[in-house]
């Protein structure tokens, strides 16, 4: 207990201070999926809970739903883009193999030259994103992130898969990062993220740069994925809020990563954790990858259901396998 005490005087506190996203105007409904895929409303709902998708036009790529979700967080923490001086981009699509796709986000908005750069972690990305940016801004002169998680994942779908077709949308969502010193229990308050490269065949793109000029389609072997994901999830969010030094009954809500309602069901079964605690977007993003917790996060902010000072735990996981969570107390003292 005595080190715990000392190291959170000593740690500079990482609040989340706002929460901003976008998702494109273009929604496909269940129904209107492309009639080759043979599939229906009725199996998707049934095995996923979806029953929409927003979808890129063809002038919309994952940088200008970054820009647009980063605007909007930093109105939400009432900060101007000037005063950033960190951007982390989460994604899987990103506009260009390089440069990454935060600099962008970086430039249009006119932040700062500090660092910006993009994480790879597919669906956990924004886990990973997190993490990483509280321990820059920890160990670094560095002051206010901005943490995006934005995905064009209809670009990289076989339209002609209906197993992995059906279950992806696209959107985007960040939120912004600032060090204070004197906030102690507020903020990030406890994260880990592991991979288990031994699984990165049953999820996985099948071509890229390094191993085809093709853009790689995304595979899956969903079974397999589903057994992971209710085990992982679980274990992951134990040991994060055993970290914060809290129990599930203090959590106020649950954000896990939106790609399954039955997974989510799942995991509220095994954990005991309520339902009515859980934020739940699975139906009208589907899983939007990296973006999945940042959307549901900004839809429950916008909808009033998550307010200033609440307990949020958040987990995810995707291909790598690659998974973790974060616990946070979200806000800042009033
Ligand atoms: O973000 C990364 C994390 N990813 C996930 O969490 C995905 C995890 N996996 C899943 O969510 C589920 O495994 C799926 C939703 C992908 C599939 O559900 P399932 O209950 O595991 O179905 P299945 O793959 O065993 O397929 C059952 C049947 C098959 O037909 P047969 O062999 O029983 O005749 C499939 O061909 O459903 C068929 N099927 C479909 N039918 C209509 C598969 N996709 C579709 C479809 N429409 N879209």
């Amino acid at each position: 207990f005595l080190i715990i005490f000392i190291k959170s005087k000593l740690m500079d506190n990482i609040l989340i201070t706002g929460v901003g996203s976008y998702l494109p105007d273009k929604i496909i409904l269940n129904d209107s999926l492309p009639s080759e895929l043979n599939t229906s409303d009725e199996w998707i709902r049934k095995r996923t809970g979806i029953t929409q998708r927003h979808i890129v036009s063809e002038n919309e790529l994952t940088s200008t739903m970054a820009i647009e979700a980063s605007k909007k967080a930093l109105i939400n923490a009432n900060l101007n883009s000037k005063e950033i001086d960190l951007v982390i981009l989460a994604t899987t699509t990103p506009d260009n193999t390089f440069p990454a796709t935060a600099v962008k986000v970086q430039s249009e908005l006119n932040m700062k030259t500090g660092p910006a750069f993009d994480i790879q972690a597919v669906c956990a990305g924004f886990i990973y994103a997190l993490k990483v940016a509280s321990s820059i801004l920890q160990t670094s002169n560095l002051n206010k992130a901005i943490v995006i998680g934005s995905e064009s994942f209809s670009k990289i779908l076989d339209w002609n898969d209906r197993s992995t077709s059906v279950l992806f949308g696209d959107g985007a969502g960040a939120v912004i990062l600032e060090k204070y010193k004197d906030y102690n229990n507020w903020g990030l308050l406890s994260s880990n993220f592991y991979s288990d490269g031994n699984f990165s065949n049953i999820l996985y793109t099948d071509n890229g740069p390094g191993t085809d000029s093709k853009v790689g389609k995304v595979r899956m072997n969903g079974k397999e994925v589903f057994k992971h994901a209710v085990d992982k999830l679980s274990s992951c969010l134990i040991d994060v809020i055993k970290d914060a030094n809290l129990s599930i009954e203090d959590i106020n809500y649950l954000i896990p990563h939106q790609a399954n309602n039955r997974i989510i069901d799942s995991l509220s079964k095994k954990l005991n954790f309520p339902k009515d605690k859980i934020i739940n977007t699975v139906d009208i993003h589907a899983n939007t990858s990296a973006a999945s917790i940042p959307l549901a996060f900004s839809h429950a902010v916008e909808n009033k259901i998550i307010k200033n000072g609440d307990i949020i735990a958040m987990n995810a996981i995707g291909g790598g396998l690659s998974w973790g969570a974060s616990v946070i107390k979200f806000g800042k003292p009033n």
